[in-house]
């Protein structure tokens, strides 16, 4: 690095790429102090040439690991071929893919656009358009859940069920209310008249890894269906592959009025999808929303050829078999180390260790020993890896993992 902090030519250190990211990048997220240069699989290697395994996949969104070749080959091919040219034309991958999405999930309807985030604004902006014209704009409130997540725009963040993300961003969409998530009950009690929709993660994910107890979401659609309103769901997470099933729903018994999808979608490619009833479609008519770049060939391109590989029946059996087995990994880690661990959690391979102690000390113990891991809920250790994670990989981070508990004490 130069005096004037200019990097030379050549690859940079650890050191440079931080102290020029912490010159000029917006200080909006706290970053653990590792530059990431290169990676294969299940493995990623920093600027220095340590090797980790890696169990987050860029927080469950590499779904094949890091660079697979068919990524970079359907990109290639697509680049030359035509990479946008925006929705005022229609275009063949889109059509391929809304009609693969919609085969397989039951749905009638899909838009595409680039952010789980802006997933979910199409789909409150559909509700809320849905409620709207059949009622005369009385009905346009929204219940989602406590602790729920549901990305970091204005309207994601005001259906966000954690006040620290709220803070400081008042006044936020009108009409939405919290309920406790798997309380029929207070779910019950919310839903009226004026509500439009009833916004849900099958699983919580950043709310530390909660599937919905049983029954409950089937529950809460009867409810939401019963009074006008529409159920959401959002599988940005969850979705394609990610719990051993196509879509999350399929574990719990019930098939979303409007559904998100995003993160494997793309696989670190920006690509997201709304995708819903044709009922609840037609409130987005002409002009009512778009975006520039969503559906463009080339995100379009790479996500069918994700699509169709996550959605192989085979390759979800393996998901799901290998979920089992890396849950009765952390269900005997769990009963070995009663002091440091209360439960492991969690469906496929979107699984949660909830601890004693907190997670954090505990991820840079992992980390320390070549492990990526992630803390979610002040003491949840979630593992979201690679959907192509071997149990081998598995045992080595099981054992890992029995050492850096055992250093832990719970707190007195
Ligand atoms: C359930 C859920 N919804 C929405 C989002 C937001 O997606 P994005 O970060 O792509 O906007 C996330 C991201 O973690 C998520 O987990």
């Amino acid at each position: 690095m130069s005096a004037a902090g200019i990097p030379g030519p050549g690859p940079l250190s650890t050191g440079e790429i931080i102290s020029l990211c912490d010159s000029h990048l917006l200080k909006n997220v706290g970053r653990i102090p590792l530059a990431l240069v290169r990676g294969k699989g299940l493995k990623v290697w920093d600027a220095e040439g340590k090797e980790y395994l890696d169990f987050i996949a860029g927080i469950a969104t590499c779904a094949f690991g890091h660079a697979p070749d068919f990524m970079a080959e359907t990109l290639e091919r697509q680049a030359r071929t035509l990479v946008h040219v925006s929705n005022l034309f229609y275009n063949e991958p889109m059509a391929r893919l809304a009609e693969l999405l919609t085969r397989q999930s039951g749905l009638d309807r899909a838009f595409f656009c680039n952010s789980g985030a802006e997933a979910n604004e199409a789909a409150l902006k559909m509700a809320r358009k849905y409620g709207s014209e059949r009622s005369g704009g009385k009905r346009f409130r929204i219940v989602s859940a406590k602790n729920s997540f549901h990305g970091r725009t204005m309207g994601a963040i005001s259906i966000t069920g954690q006040q620290s993300l709220h803070d400081g961003f008042h006044p936020l969409l009108p009409g939405v209310s919290f309920v406790p998530f798997g309380d029929l009950e207070e779910l019950d009690r919310a839903v009226d008249d004026s509500v439009c929709c009833v916004f849900l993660e099958p699983i919580q994910g950043e709310g530390g890894v909660e599937p919905a107890p049983d029954g409950y979401l089937p529950k809460a659609a009867e409810i939401a269906r019963s009074r006008g309103a529409l159920l959401v769901l959002d599988e940005v997470q969850t979705g394609l592959g990610r719990t051993g099933a196509d879509f999350a729903f399929r574990h719990f018994g019930v098939t979303p009025d409007i559904m998100t999808l995003g993160k494997a979608l793309g696989s670190g490619y920006p690509v997201a999808a709304t995708l819903s009833t044709e009922e609840a479609g037609q409130a987005l008519g002409p002009g009512s929303h778009s975006t520039t770049v969503g559906g463009a060939p080339l995100a379009m391109a790479v996500a069918l050829e994700l699509t169709s590989r996550l959605l192989d029946k085979d390759f979800l059996t393996r998901v799901a078999e290998t979920g089992r087995y890396f849950l009765g990994r952390l269900n005997s880690l769990a009963a070995s180390l009663p002091g440091a661990v209360q439960e492991a959690r969690g469906l496929g391979l979107m699984l949660g260790l909830k601890l004693k102690v907190p997670a954090g000390p505990v991820v840079q113990k992992l980390l320390a020993r070549g492990f990526i891991a992630n803390a979610t809920a002040g003491t949840v250790l979630r593992f979201v890896p690679p959907l192509v994670v071997t149990p081998a990989e598995i045992d080595l981070l099981c054992a890992a993992l029995a050492e850096s508990l055992a250093e832990e004490r719970p707190a007195e």
